[in-house]
């Protein structure tokens, strides 16, 4: 490799700082759901400052934004960069928004330096990566791979029966392309930076994380339903009590994370109590299962136990009844060898120290891995916290993977 081009981490820096104002909070996060009015404004900003920097937006169907620099060589497909613009409701400011903006600063340094590229580069913002409003999460990338259908998708609801459709329309952001089509084909490659979100790269005090892979998901929708009666007259053992039950099947779930160490997950973080009244014992309990693992037997083996568990609860009680639906499925995925080591390239030609580090969060590069060769760039996160306010990174950090984004792309794009 040539001697590597560094982008403008100062002007990166002040990008993220103005953006994370939209749904900024109290403590210093953001909170920008998907498809808010907050989530509408922080569009609204990126793709002005697209078009400030002369590249040509598309928006699909989903609600997906592709923002275009062209290159020489119309025969060569799209180099693409991205991640997200909406967060968690307690996110923080670079969660999903850095990939963005690196992606943004790429164009703007190649635009400040006069460089012409063969392949044309995009960067993009998938919609509703988090999934903390609707369901499914990685949902703009996950059309667009044809992971699930744009009707599955558009009919999603949050939990005030709001749904996407109508929110897309609202915020101005239900585009005319069809999701999954690129003007010249499918990408070319694919980069995402994102925060570790994680605390190995700071243990190890690297600054890149190489990213060979990401960890599977299988998500539930879980109904248990019992019975709702006086919590004083009704006798410990007369009980048919939802909550006692959900409780312990909170309980089974963080059993089978820890069982498949050191990459099982398992996480019930939405829950639901009704009536939710102080002396009513609760009759229905609805609640989420996040179940993550490096392997797609260890997935399955997960899943297994936990129905025989579910079961053996309904034995015990015949008038429990238990609900488990499946909403969301992806396989452990393994990145692209050459885009993989096109990022530990940059890294090295960067002397920027560096090791792999496998993604226990889901990112949209995981979907668009199906459709193209698709690679990660991590950097190191503050005390490894993310989906929380406190989430933080150094402004060297960022400036290092964005750097080490665009010396990826230019291998694939020159
Ligand atoms: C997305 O943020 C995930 O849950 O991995
Ligand atoms: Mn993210
Ligand atoms: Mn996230
Ligand atoms: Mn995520």
């Amino acid at each position: 490799m040539s001697k590597p081009l560094l982008i403008n981490g100062e002007r990166l820096w002040n990008t993220l700082m103005e953006h994370g104002r939209i749904g900024g909070t109290a403590k210093g996060g953001v909170c920008r759901l998907a498809l808010s009015e907050l989530d509408g404004q922080g569009r609204d900003l990126f793709v002005h400052w697209c078009k400030e920097a002369g590249l040509e937006v598309r928006i699909d169907a989903i609600g997906n934004i592709f923002a275009r620099r062209e290159g020489t060589d119309p025969s060569r497909p799209v180099i693409a960069m991205g991640s997200h613009i909406d967060t968690q409701p307690t996110g923080g400011k670079f969660d999903g928004i850095y990939g963005v903006m690196a992606g943004l600063e790429v164009l703007r340094t190649l635009n400040d330096k006069g460089i012409q590229t063969k392949a044309p580069i995009e960067v993009i913002a998938w919609t509703n990566e988090e999934g903390s409003r609707f369901v499914p999460v990685m949902m703009g990338s996950g059309v667009f791979t044809g992971a699930f259908t744009l009707e599955h998708a558009l009919a999603a609801t949050d939990v005030d029966g709001l749904a996407v459709q109508d929110e897309l329309r609202k915020i101005g952001y239900a585009g005319e392309v069809s999701p999954g089509q690129v003007p010249g084909g499918m990408f070319g490659a694919y980069f995402e930076a994102h925060i570790e979100q994680g605390p190995v790269l700071e243990a190890h005090e690297l600054t890149i994380g190489v990213v060979p892979g990401a960890l599977g998901q299988r998500w539930y929708d879980v109904v248990v339903t019992g019975q709702e009666s006086h919590a004083g007259t009704t006798p410990m053992d007369l009980r048919h009590d939802a909550l006692l039950a959900a409780s312990r099947i909170v309980e089974k779930v963080n059993a089978l994370g820890r069982h498949f160490a050191p990459y099982g997950r398992g996480t019930v973080g939405y829950m639901q109590v009704l009536p939710n009244s102080r002396n009513t014992i609760p009759g229905t309990v609805k609640f989420s299962v996040d179940i993550r693992a490096l392997d797609d037997g260890d997935l399955l083996a997960m899943e297994a136990d936990l129905k025989d568990f579910i079961a053996g609860l309904q034995k015990a009680d015949a008038r429990l009844q238990v609900d488990m639906k499946q909403v969301v499925y992806f396989p452990p995925c393994h990145f692209d060898e050459a885009c993989i080591e096109s990022v530990r390239a940059a890294a090295q030609a960067l002397g920027l120290g560096h090791m792999d580090v496998v993604s226990g969060a889901g990112h949209d590069a995981v979907y668009v891995a199906d459709v193209a060769p698709a690679g990660m760039i991590f950097v190191p996160c503050k005390d490894g916290i993310s989906h929380n306010e406190a989430e933080d990174a150094t402004p060297e950090h960022l400036a290092a993977g964005a750097h080490v984004l665009l010396n990826a792309v230019l291998k694939h794009a020159s």
